[in-house]
């Protein structure tokens, strides 16, 4: 295990919308390299970079067409060298995004693939025998190769399966084992791609869909294996790397799989998104919704037993929004994005920041899609620096996406010396999470809650978080006290409790 990864806290770089350095209108590596100090400045010390190759971006670069080349409009890969180096340099550590599921229909294996002629590419992806098998169980694209046969799709239409075989066989005639070398020679090709960025300075990768490589396969027992070996590489040729899983399942993810951490994604309905979002955050039943009407007990329910039986072998990961859902700020004020931003800096497991949520930017509703994004696309609006041009994004005159044209908008500028700021709170509490051993990602916690009721608290080492997300006073019952080491809001201690403001947060140190 990764030494590094207990104080890690990351900073997601969607690069396209992070700074444009060149005037294209476009966000790109040098630009990245440009606000290195920025990054640092905010007390987080390790990158998770979305895809960066080249790509027709008909996924905003989840469709990969050469895993070995980075996309000519972000620079070269001796800009990303650059950028690794000039990483490390200042301690910070760069996660790619790995794309194994799938490539773009435009990668040169796949224009080998849907040839009628056979080659070493056949079996790289998913075909049936012929255009008349098209099992309705299957995404499948029909009747549009020379190839006699139609091929599974993972995502998008442009995104054709790779092969990594089925794990129960119900179409004999096509589907394979994974152990068939050809499901094999995947595997070593996306080994390869690893080996290739790690030799370059990568420190390991985001995965990408991870739990979808092998299909039939529910338990995903044949999926964990592929990665418990991809792991076991890991842990011999490049054991500082690390990997972060998109599955939210710790147990398999963890456990089976060997991944370092796992994100806790916001499922409806599950632990994550009944604290913050429920569907919509605007929902009565989120937790941090100051008029929240659920309680903690739907997430503790969940989190608690996967922390337990995970937290030996890696980290679950809280994030405070992604590149797939709408923002936070879709529908909690500023009072509740502070409040979740000192929860999920100081829980275990491993932090990550989605750009642009220190300073709040704003969902952008409404806006025509970009680059596969749909509703996803008001949450990759350009970051905001300042008061310049496109807000300091861009010196160009038209951005690929536009900026938040709104009077109020959050820029880094307007929010840095605001001691009333999101920004504020955001590297205040990371800054603890540095200087307090039992804020790291291994430290112990005691989560402690009534049924029925939201306030809550939480206990790590020497050091108790208390949490009134309600839009009213509330009191909790505890036997802590101790000296206050950060507040939001305020909160008094009597007695055998705690009576606490409207939208507050405590930390006390025993
Ligand atoms: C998950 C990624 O986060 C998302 O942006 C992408 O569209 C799909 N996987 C497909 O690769």
């Amino acid at each position: 295990m990764p030494k590094w990864l207990n104080d890690a806290v990351f900073y997601e770089i969607y690069p396209q919308s992070f700074y444009d350095s060149n005037g294209d209108g476009i966000g790109d590596i040098n630009g990245i390299i440009e606000k290195l100090d920025y990054v640092k400045g905010l007390g987080c010390n390790a990158i998770w970079l979305n895809p960066i190759y080249d790509s027709p971006f008909m996924d905003a670069g989840y469709d990969v067409r050469d895993y070995k080349k980075v996309a000519p409009r972000y620079g070269t890969n001796d800009d990303l060298v650059n950028l690794f180096n000039k990483a490390h340099e200042m301690g910070i550590k760069i996660l790619l995004d790995l794309v194994p599921g799938h490539t773009s229909d435009t990668h040169p294996w796949f224009l080998e693939a849907k040839k009628a002629k056979e080659s070493e590419f056949s079996n790289r992806y998913v075909f049936t025998k012929s255009v008349w098998d098209a099992p309705p169980q299957y995404r499948m694209m029909c009747g549009i190769c020379e190839r006699d046969g139609n091929y599974l799709v993972n995502y998008f239409s442009s995104q054709p399966a790779l092969n990594y075989g089925f794990n129960e066989i119900t179409h004999h005639e096509w589907q394979l084992p994974p152990e068939h070398p050809d499901c094999v020679a995947t595997v070593e090709a996306i080994k390869d791609v690893m080996r290739f960025w790690l030799d370059k300075g990568a420190d390991g990768f985001r995965v990408d869909m991870a739990d979808s490589l092998v299909k039939n396969d529910d338990e995903k027992v044949a999926t964990a294996k592929i990665w418990r070996g991809v792991r076991e590489m890991l842990d011999k040729e490049y054991p500082e790397a690390a990997m972060v899983s998109e599955w939210c399942n710790p147990e398999r993810a963890i456990n089976n799989a060997g991944f370092h951490m796992d994100f806790y994604l916001d499922h409806y309905g599950n632990g994550y998104s009944r604290l913050f979002r429920y569907g919509d955050p605007r929902s009565s039943e989120a937790v941090f919704n100051p008029n929240g009407k659920g309680d903690v007990k739907a997430f503790a329910d969940e989190y608690l037993p996967n922390y337990e039986s995970t937290k030996n072998n890696g980290y679950i990961s809280f994030m405070t929004n992604n590149h797939d859902m709408p923002r936070v700020t879709a529908g909690l004020d500023k009072n509740a994005i502070k409040l979740i931003s000192a929860f999920i800096f100081t829980m275990p497991g491993v932090p990550f920041l989605y750009y642009g949520d220190e300073i709040g930017m704003k969902y952008q509703a409404n806006l025509v899609s970009k680059e596969g994004g749909f509703s996803r696309t008001g949450s990759r609006t350009p970051m905001q620096w300042n008061s310049q041009k496109n807000l300091g994004f861009s010196t160009g005159d038209e951005p690929y996406l536009p900026v938040d044209k709104s009077d109020d908008a959050p820029t880094v500028e307007n929010q840095k010396d605001d001691a009333d700021s999101i920004y504020k709170v955001v590297t205040d509490v990371i800054a603890l999470r540095h200087k307090y051993d039992d804020l790291k990602g291994n430290g112990e916690l005691e989560f402690v809650y009534e049924e029925g009721k939201i306030p809550f608290y939480y206990k790590r080492g020497n050091l108790v978080m208390f949490f009134n997300p309600l839009g009213k006073d509330a009191e909790i019952s505890t036997e802590y006290n101790g000296k206050v080491v950060y507040q939001i809001g305020g909160a008094e201690f009597a007695d055998g409790k705690v009576e606490m403001k409207p939208q507050s947060f405590v930390m006390i140190e025993l």
